[in-house]
């Protein structure tokens, strides 16, 4: 059996020595040594360091969290879906469609953070594409380094020598390791390197932005496995025909996943919108029919939104429905609720809708916005353009309650909308007086339409 490899460590500093000392030359403590185990570093550990600190355990209360200081990425969107900042020694997974604009944003993280050493290792762009993109974005940074290269053993090996303070990988999909034999972007090859980047992480407490793209039915290409791996899920999505991106946080160990950024695609990169409500509704000069407006809520975010809605007599047979950014089965489902309930005859109509700007929603609040758009269009009874809808729609025809009413009606109120239309559940408890907004409920669709329309 081989010998155990021993060193001795300073109990405040945690410097290394091969023996004993009285004294730490390094923080002066006296009678601070104690003698630990070092581990082997065995085949597939990363090239970080040769040998590794066996740990201990630590009592609770003596675990310093002053370490854990966050620094800013200087992109007020992105420290704020990050919790307040990145966490040292974080390892983010950022996923999204090719073409939405990942590189594009990790590039302007790169460029913006001023005053730490970056690293950008690409293995997808050359060093000139990169440069490209970084005088379009048009933001220079001294401390700002890019890596053209997708083996991670020399990856790990530019690191020790740069030491950045953070680290972008450009995407997980192109890296492959010595170490296993399968090509770039099958499981096990993002599963290695992903764990390789990890323990890189954890011991230098360097955090690590890792790309990975999407597949077609959303999920992260490669296993799943990366996702419980990492400590925070981002997900970029949007519409590539259309300006605008939102970036969700689907996990976070160091924040809500509640929060919302949104992002506008301008030829010299990414802007973070700051008014979304503003841009997502189209100024008219005249009401038409067919456009309503839903106070909805986009994770921790008010956000008015414009649905509209377009009815008409089904030309062949089979009637279509179609939507673009809302879930068709929902549409499906306040359709059939409609005829049902409320004897509207839809069936034999073509409907189509769309959610204005080209971002998705899956907020049940939206549901009133929606029925209303769609009866709007069907009677071609324009909705008067200062009036807002905040209330999900049940099987029976019944307006349900919907969660943070009050920041909705703010948020509307704000906008300077006069009137919006909420479930009767909803106001229990809610001071309707403070408000300048006109705040009308309702329990049956019925009489929303007979306001409405009546
Ligand atoms: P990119 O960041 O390369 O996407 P990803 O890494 O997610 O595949 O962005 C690609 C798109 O963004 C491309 O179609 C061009 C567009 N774009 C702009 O509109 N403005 C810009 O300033 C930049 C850099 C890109
Ligand atoms: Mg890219």
């Amino acid at each position: 059996m081989a010998k155990t490899k021993t060193s001795y460590f300073c109990q405040s500093c945690g410097f290394q020595s091969a023996k004993w000392l009285g004294k730490c030359p390094s923080c002066n403590a006296w009678n601070t040594f104690s003698e630990e185990i070092l581990v082997k570093e065995t085949k597939n550990t990363s090239g970080s360091s040769s040998l590794q600190r066996a740990r201990k355990p630590q009592l609770i209360q003596e675990i310093d969290v002053e370490n854990e200081q966050r620094f800013s990425s200087n992109d007020s969107e992105l420290d704020r879906i990050l919790g307040g900042g990145i966490v040292p020694g974080s390892l983010i997974l950022f996923g999204g469609e090719p073409g939405i604009g990942k590189s594009t944003l990790m590039l302007q993280l790169a460029l913006q953070a001023k005053g730490i050493k970056i690293l950008y290792i690409s293995g997808e762009e050359s060093e000139q594409q990169i440069r490209m993109r970084a005088e379009r974005v048009g933001i220079n940074n001294p401390s700002c380094f890019i890596l053209s290269e997708t083996n991670t053993q020399n990856i790990f090996k530019q690191i020790e020598q740069l030491e950045p303070n953070l680290v972008i990988v450009d995407s997980i999909q192109t890296l492959h390791t010595s170490y296993i034999e399968s090509s770039p972007g099958s499981v096990s090859q993002v599963r290695e390197c992903a764990a390789e980047l990890m323990r890189f992480a954890k011991e230098s407490a360097t955090p690590v932005f890792i790309i990975g793209h999407i597949t077609k039915d959303g999920s992260l290409a490669g296993p799943k496995v990366l996702e419980h791996m990492v400590d925070t899920v981002l997900q970029f999505e949007g519409d590539r025909n259309y300006i605008y991106r939102l970036l969700r946080t689907t996990k976070n160990r160091f924040g809500s996943t509640n929060e919302l950024g949104i992002y506008e695609m301008r030829g010299t990169g990414l802007r973070a919108v700051d008014n979304p409500s503003e841009i997502l509704i189209t100024q008219r000069n005249e009401p038409v029919s067919g456009v309503a407006i839903a106070a909805s809520m986009e994770g921790m975010r008010p956000l008015l939104i414009e649905i509209q809605a377009l009815v008409s007599s089904a030309a062949y047979g089979t009637p279509q429905r179609a939507s673009t950014g809302f879930d068709l089965r929902r549409l499906n489902m306040l359709l059939a609720v409609l005829e049902k309930r409320c004897g509207f005859r839809l069936g034999v109509k073509d409907v189509f809708l769309n959610i204005a700007g080209g971002i998705k929603i899956e907020d049940p609040g939206n549901d009133l916005a929606v029925v209303s758009a769609v009866l709007s269009s069907n009677e071609d009874l324009s909705i008067p353009q200062d009036v807002c809808f905040a209330a999900e729609v049940g099987l029976t025809g019944e307006i349900r309650p919907v969660n943070r009413i009050e920041q909705r009606i703010a948020e509307a109120e704000k906008l300077g909308f006069k009137k919006i239309f909420i479930s009767s559940y909803n106001i229990k408890g809610l001071d309707v007086n403070k408000y300048k907004i006109k705040v009308v409920s309702a329990s049956k669709m019925e009489e929303v339409f007979g306001l409405l329309f009546g």
